[in-house]
């Protein structure tokens, strides 16, 4: 007789798709997904990106068509970034909190248009500054942390009094989720959730989002180093997430995505916290460009990208290829 070698083969549940799609630990579902949108002034107006085929920046009547399509679909949210015109700009960023400013206007277009999304709305002030960074600047240029954080109470208040469901600060300074937290609380905005980037690599992925927002001149060759998190620190990531809990903080992102899906997993080990991670602009551009050269397939790194991302604990992931993926889902 022969020998029953070996009592275990792991290819039995590899054998074919049924058995495959059962025992599968993890999926890629609709309600994942997030799409970032890019608002510029005017009517009927769209632009394209160079360095993010098939992304534009949209007028907010274009935008509502886009949203209103693709929540047909399954959206379930927006992210929503500004990209305003170089007069508007200043050093002090004021712009952002003009109750009839385009992300403002944006928003509560949106809300009144498309119903049962979720809004989430940057607060930051990198569109906004002539100089680009996150934050405003001293006479030495360095970037004042709690100044700073008085404009991005104002922003985060007028954008949550135009209606947006989530907040989500990404400028990385200390202390900002307490004070965007309580003054929520004082106007009584206690239903807005605030979507913490508060594990946010000083990463050299985000070019074609400057691009897109039209920052990239402004900021030239200074970077972000001073508040953005180095990208040799694990452990520093642990801190930042308690400090924005106990802050007040109902989501935590990481970002950007695929680079650090070791984050993503610790963070998901140690706290019972929603997380939020984003494909960023450089890691859509890096698909595109080996997608256009036919080197890789686009759809099936896609999928598997934003695969890596659930598996390694995020809730939903924020991605330009949002749009892509649903129809693909349909
Ligand atoms: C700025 C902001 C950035 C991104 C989201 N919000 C860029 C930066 O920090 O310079 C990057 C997103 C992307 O690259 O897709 N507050």
């Amino acid at each position: 007789m022969k020998k029953s070698f070996p009592n275990i083969r792991m290819r039995r549940l590899r054998a074919n798709n049924p058995i495959r799609n059962l025992v599968r630990e993890n999926n890629l579902f609709k309600y994942d997904l997030i799409q970032p949108i890019f608002i510029i002034d005017g009517k009927n107006k769209i632009e394209k990106i160079t360095s993010m085929p098939n992304i534009y920046r949209m007028s907010i009547d274009i935008a509502i068509k886009e949203i209103k399509a693709l929540h047909k679909i399954g959206l379930q949210g927006v992210a929503l970034f500004p990209c305003i015109s170089e007069r508007n700009k200043d050093n002090n960023g004021s712009e952002s909190y003009n109750a009839d400013g385009l992300m403002q206007k944006a928003i509560s277009h949106i809300k009144k248009a498309v119903k049962d999304i979720a809004i989430i709305s940057d607060v930051a002030l990198d569109p906004y500054t002539k100089h680009g960074q996150d934050g405003i600047l001293d006479s030495k240029k360095n970037i004042v942390n709690d100044e700073t954080i008085e404009i991005l109470v104002k922003q985060a208040l007028s954008h949550a009094e135009a209606g947006a469901d989530i907040v989500a600060p990404s400028d990385m300074m200390d202390g900002r989720i307490k004070a965007i937290r309580s003054s929520l609380e004082k106007n009584s905005f206690f239903d807005t959730k605030i979507l913490s980037y508060a594990v946010k690599y000083s990463s050299n992925f985000y070019g074609p989002f400057r691009d897109a927002v039209k920052s990239s001149k402004n900021i030239g060759t200074a970077n972000k180093d001073t508040y953005q998190m180095d990208y040799g620190n694990e452990s520093e990531s642990i801190r930042e997430v308690e400090l924005d809990l106990s802050e007040g903080a109902d989501i935590i992102m990481v970002k950007p995505g695929m680079p650090y899906l070791d984050i993503i997993k610790k963070i998901n080990d140690q706290f019972n916290v929603p997380i939020f991670a984003y494909q960023v602009s450089g890691e859509y551009a890096m698909i595109k460009a080996v997608s256009q050269k036919n080197w890789l397939d686009e759809k099936k790194i896609v999928m598997e990208s934003l695969l890596s991302m659930k598996r390694a604990g995020a809730n939903a992931i924020l991605t330009y290829f949002a749009k892509d993926v649903l129809a693909w889902l349909k």
